[in-house]
């Protein structure tokens, strides 16, 4: 048996028998389904997308009403998902799927490519899946199964490397069920080749992992360029007064882009100078600190509760010193496009 029938007719066999069938987005070879599974699970886990994936569909069925809708609306629904650059991708490639294949999703992994948000892994995720197109894929998961079953020592962080492994992987391919073989490999990534401590116990592949023969599986992949992981610190105002809360739109790029949010100032200090003179009554939270693939962003917000009744010319002075922004009473701003921390705090206001 050589080398390509031997690993996949393995990870076929284990995907029938210990795979995952029973998620949402399996029970369908609906493009616009598949994708949105897809572009949820870049960044986040299967246990949080299931009850997003729901949600979203029930108020964007297709692929028209996701077009059609506001970013602010797909914002709203993706709120606490994260990496909201994904968000607002879906929105820009829905509108390029109506605008310019006519509604319809296309067919092959080169083509789905183009789109917005959709990159080589998961456009051939969705063309396996949904079209049986023999297309390869490499995500995080699948790298470490493959790095690993083959010992692809080689430093990733070299584009020659990430080429010969991308190689490696479309000759594994099978003649047929690549949508089995490739939801295997997924899996197995997912529940036995973990990054730290693999249970290679429970891997159909065991017998043949170089990696493992070598006894140190958690070696692989060998990526060499490390993230330096900072930390930054930033201020946040919670103003409120009554029943409202003051909230300022997020700049279109970086961290959180276009989420509502609480007004950000570069310090303690800074925040402070703004509040001295205001009345009610203000004072420091515990902060949060909010890990995002580059650094740790520690959070600390100020508390400040405006006396419910307040002349006209304090509320203006007060308004004036905010800058950009506006007040929301607490349940519309539950239901905007909200940081996760911040709308942990607005609902247990
Ligand atoms: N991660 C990315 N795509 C996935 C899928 N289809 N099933 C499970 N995990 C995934």
């Amino acid at each position: 048996m050589s080398e390509r029938t031997g690993i996949a007719a393995r990870v076929v066999a284990w995907q029938r028998h210990h795979g995952r069938h029973d998620l949402p987005w399996q029970r369908t070879r609906d493009p616009y389904r598949v994708w949105l599974s897809e572009v949820m699970l870049q960044q986040t886990q299967v246990t949080t997308v299931v009850a997003y994936y729901e949600h979203f569909l029930a108020r964007f069925p297709d692929v028209a009403s996701l077009a059609e809708a506001s970013l602010d609306d797909v914002l709203a629904l993706w709120s606490g998902l994260g990496y909201y650059g994904r968000a607002r991708n879906l929105h820009r490639c829905a509108q390029a799927v109506v605008r310019e294949h006519g509604g319809a999703f296309p067919r092959d992994s080169a083509t789905l490519a183009t789109l917005p948000g959709i990159g080589r892994s998961t456009a051939a995720a969705i063309a396996a899946f949904c079209f049986g197109e023999r297309a390869a894929i490499l995500d995080g998961n699948v790298r470490r199964v493959l790095a690993r079953v083959l010992g692809f020592g080689e430093d990733l962080a070299r584009a020659a490397a990430e080429r010969a492994l991308w190689q490696r992987a479309h000759e594994l391919l099978p003649a047929r069920r690549v949508d089995v073989y490739t939801q295997g490999l997924m899996d197995l990534g997912a529940t036995v080749c973990s990054a730290r401590a693999p249970r290679c116990g429970a891997c159909p592949l065991a017998d043949m992992c170089v990696a493992r023969r070598q006894g140190e599986p958690e070696r692989f992949p060998v990526k060499s360029r490390r993230l330096q992981r900072g930390r930054r610190r930033h201020a946040l105002l919670w103003l409120t007064q009554a029943t409202r809360v003051w909230l300022a739109q997020r700049p279109s790029t970086g961290v959180w882009a276009s989420l509502w949010s609480l007004p950000e100032h570069a310090s303690a200090d800074a925040l402070e100078r703004v509040v001295a003179d205001w009345p009610g009554l203000g004072g420091w939270c515990e902060p949060v600190v909010h890990t995002l693939t580059h650094f740790d962003w520690e959070l600390r917000p100020w508390r400040h509760e405006l006396p419910a009744r307040l002349s006209a010319a304090r509320r203006a002075q007060v308004e004036r010193s905010l800058g950009a922004g506006r007040w929301f009473d607490r349940d519309e701003a539950l239901a905007l496009g909200l940081p996760a921390p911040v709308r942990r705090w607005i609902e247990g206001d």
